[in-house]
């Protein structure tokens, strides 16, 4: 099933950051994409996101653009269907990881899975309060929070990067049989080349223009 369709999009803000960028995302399927720092790739990916209103083209969401959809019907596909992992997202310091987690529960209705929170390795976190965790589990419990609500699409901005390498493999896993099992998709923008390359599709944004190089 086609989960996410970008028809020509363009941008800019001060200078022209990208045009003519198409891509379409389908059911268990993962994108990369990769580029030099200030070439767009956050740009875009808050594009696809409806985050923000390209300049030019289309975005269709479940087969339907976005464009044409109430603000209602919007804001309740971002709620229910998508899921941001963004660096800036953060969590509520100074509450426990388990009223972090409820929030998402409560909005989206569905329980906190324990299982995912094994898989993270911070299931004995609940009780303890945000500023208690270190950088890393705080990051792995923004990934809880969000995969909590079991979105059919995740966004995933620069994942790995506060992470060490042991913790940035198992984030990695987290995502791949999240995608696979909630038969879910993802748009990933990384610098981990590893991680770029064990996606399905991988694109680079260069010289303004989207490149498939895988
Ligand atoms: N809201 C904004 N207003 C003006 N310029 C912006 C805005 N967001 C990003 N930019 C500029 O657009 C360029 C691309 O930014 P970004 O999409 O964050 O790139 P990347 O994620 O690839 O590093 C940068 O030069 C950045 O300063
Ligand atoms: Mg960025």
């Amino acid at each position: 099933m086609n989960l996410l369709k970008a028809n020509n999009l363009s941008h800019s803000f001060d200078t022209e950051l990208f045009s003519n960028v198409s891509l379409q995302l389908d059911t268990k399927q993962s994108i990369a994409i990769i580029g030099l720092s200030g070439s767009g790739k956050s740009t875009l990916l808050n594009i696809l996101a409806t985050l923000l209103s390209p300049n030019e083209g289309e975005v269709y969401l479940f087969g339907k653009d976005v464009s044409s959809m109430s603000a209602k019907e919007l804001e309740q596909i971002k709620r229910n269907k998508l899921g941001l992992v963004f660096q800036q997202h953060y969590l509520f310091k100074g509450f426990s990881v388990e009223e972090n987690l409820e929030i998402s529960s409560i909005l989206s209705g569905k329980d906190i899975d324990l299982e995912l929170l094994k898989s993270l390795g911070v299931e004995n976190t609940l009780e303890q309060k945000v500023t208690e965790l270190s950088g890393g589990q705080q990051q792995r419990i923004s990934i809880a929070r969000v995969l909590t609500k079991k979105p059919k699409i995740i966004f995933v901005d620069e994942p790995t990067g506060n992470l060490d390498n042991v913790t940035g493999d198992e984030v990695k896993k987290i995502f791949f049989d999240y995608v696979n099992e909630e038969e879910a998709g993802m748009v990933l923008v990384t610098h981990n080349e590893e991680f770029a390359q064990d996606c399905d599709i991988v694109y680079k944004l260069e010289n303004k223009e989207l490149v498939r190089v895988k």
